[in-house]
């Protein structure tokens, strides 16, 4: 049967696009072959991408940061395929499931490594944005409060609720009356933080410790400072660690960067499966889990019907072992620093280069209107009469075209590109991966040229299509 099933599928193999614009979302099948990246790939392996043709790319986008661990790591296949080998009892509901207590225990060894520490408690669910929803609800029900703030640029997940709390008019646009009582502070302003806490009526403070859409790092004593604030007015701190968790910055978890920092809750999702299985999970004290299921009639008052299943479990378990054994964390907090060095050097020669920021390998370039030059000044402006947000396409579409690196920009409607690497990515790949980045920027001075050409056409594009 199943060689039955891979034989038919490599019959259908080229007909991905005719599929997806009939059948699930033609506009995104227009824009992927509008910036040429209708690759066709059909092989995924440790860092890489192959397509059809056995040409090999760089994946610097894992999926929106799943695979930490590369694609297909041999030891979580593994494991999944004697997990389903078992003929477990998977999702009983009306049980306790081994595997999912197994990963609680481990998740936990990393938010609460010592005894006093109150980060013990699980609740696990199927992606980010459930995680956040839990959250919300967690922190209303605990603190009886109904306010949720949240920072400017935030990205939280795309449900409703997690909606309520992004800080992009963009995503939030057409989609009708959100979440009453949630309000956005500028990210890293402890004053305004401060001046939102002061009627004491907030639930929860939500966080990304490095922002997903900006790649804005939390400036060091920020995140202390908030909790004494959150603390003092009944507020939880509720840390978003669903891209910027699991290992991504050089620790466990971002927040652990700054060592007396302790939230109430911590959302975690993406790279805790190995990018297997969607999973999500929020982990928060006792007194917190305990205030939401406080009666036996209770005990599922919040729930799914996938969550825990054995799957997820297997490989989040997986995962954790391996990031754990090979000593993934520590790979990333070396090359972390070691890649953005050398980006920080390259952008001092290139003028449209503002900032390059992150943690680990969770890093992007900002871009700016250049100040010194008037011939690349005017090229910016030119460009930027015709769309905002598609300079970054100028670096991300000849890194995949001629470098064969896969990345993108951060978000829609913003200059900053954005890179996630597969955390067992090794010095060798960063270093091709640099010395593309090198060519790119270099090549966006020289104007008239191609990389211009290129960008010109898209934005002209994008305006047809508006009907501009
Ligand atoms: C910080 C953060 N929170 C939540 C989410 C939502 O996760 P999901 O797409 O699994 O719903 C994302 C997704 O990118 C994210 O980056």
């Amino acid at each position: 049967m199943s060689t039955d099933f891979l034989d038919w599928l490599d019959h259908q193999q080229g007909r991905q696009y005719e599929l997806h614009a009939r059948y699930i979302n033609p506009i995104f099948v227009r824009m992927l072959q509008t910036i040429g990246f209708d690759k066709g790939f059909v092989r995924g392996q440790g860092c890489y991408l192959y397509d059809a043709g056995g040409t090999r790319y760089l994946d610097l986008l894992t999926g929106w940061g799943v695979f930490a661990l590369g694609r297909n790591h041999p030891k979580v296949r593994s494991v999944l395929e004697a997990v389903l080998s078992r003929e477990l009892p998977n999702l009983v509901r009306m049980d306790c499931s081994l595997l999912a207590g197994l990963v609680a225990e481990k998740l936990t060894s990393h938010t609460a490594p010592h005894k006093d520490q109150p980060l013990t408690r699980v609740f696990f669910c199927n992606s980010g944005t459930e995680s956040v929803e839990t959250a919300i609800k967690f922190a209303r029900c605990f603190t009886g409060k109904q306010r949720i703030l949240y920072c400017e640029h935030a990205f939280h997940g795309l449900t409703t609720g997690s909606l309520s709390l992004n800080g992009a008019g963009f995503f939030r646009e057409r989609f009708g009356d959100l979440m009453p009582g949630t309000e956005s502070v500028p990210f890293n302003d402890l004053a305004a933080l401060d001046r939102a806490l002061a009627r004491k009526d907030v639930a929860a403070f939500f966080i990304e410790p490095v922002q997903g859409k900006s790649c804005e790092v939390v400036s060091d004593g920020f995140l202390e400072d908030a909790q004494t604030l959150c603390r003092k007015a009944g507020t939880l701190l509720a840390v978003d660690e669903v891209q910027c968790g699991m290992g991504r910055t050089g620790k466990w978890f971002a927040y652990q960067h700054w060592p007396s920092v302790e939230p109430d809750i911590v959302c975690v999702a993406k790279a805790l499966s190995g990018g297997y299985v969607p999973v999500g999970a929020v982990i928060t004290t006792p007194k917190i889990l305990d205030s939401v299921f406080n009666t036996l009639e209770r005990c599922v008052v919040h729930s799914n019907t996938f969550g825990q299943n054995d799957l997820a479990m297997a490989a989040a378990l997986a995962t954790m072992t391996v990031m754990e054994e090979d000593g993934i964390v520590e790979n990333v907090a070396a090359l972390g620093d070691y890649v953005m060095a050398r980006l920080e050097n390259m952008g001092r020669d290139c003028p449209f280069v503002s900032e390059v920021r992150g943690k680990g390998l969770m890093f992007g370039i900002d871009f700016k209107r250049p100040e010194n030059s008037f011939k690349l000044r005017a090229a910016w402006d030119a460009l930027h009469a015709l769309n905002f947000g598609v300079f970054g396409q100028m670096i991300i579409v000849p890194l995949l075209q001629e470098h064969h690196i896969l990345a993108q920009v951060a978000g829609y409607h913003t200059e900053v590109i954005k890179f996630l690497p597969p955390l067992i990515v090794t010095k060798q790949d960063l270093d091709w991966f640099l010395s593309a980045m090198q060519q790119a920027l270099q090549d966006t001075l020289r104007v008239p040229g191609a990389a211009w050409n290129t960008v010109m056409n898209l934005a002209k594009g994008a305006m047809r299509a508006h009907g501009v």
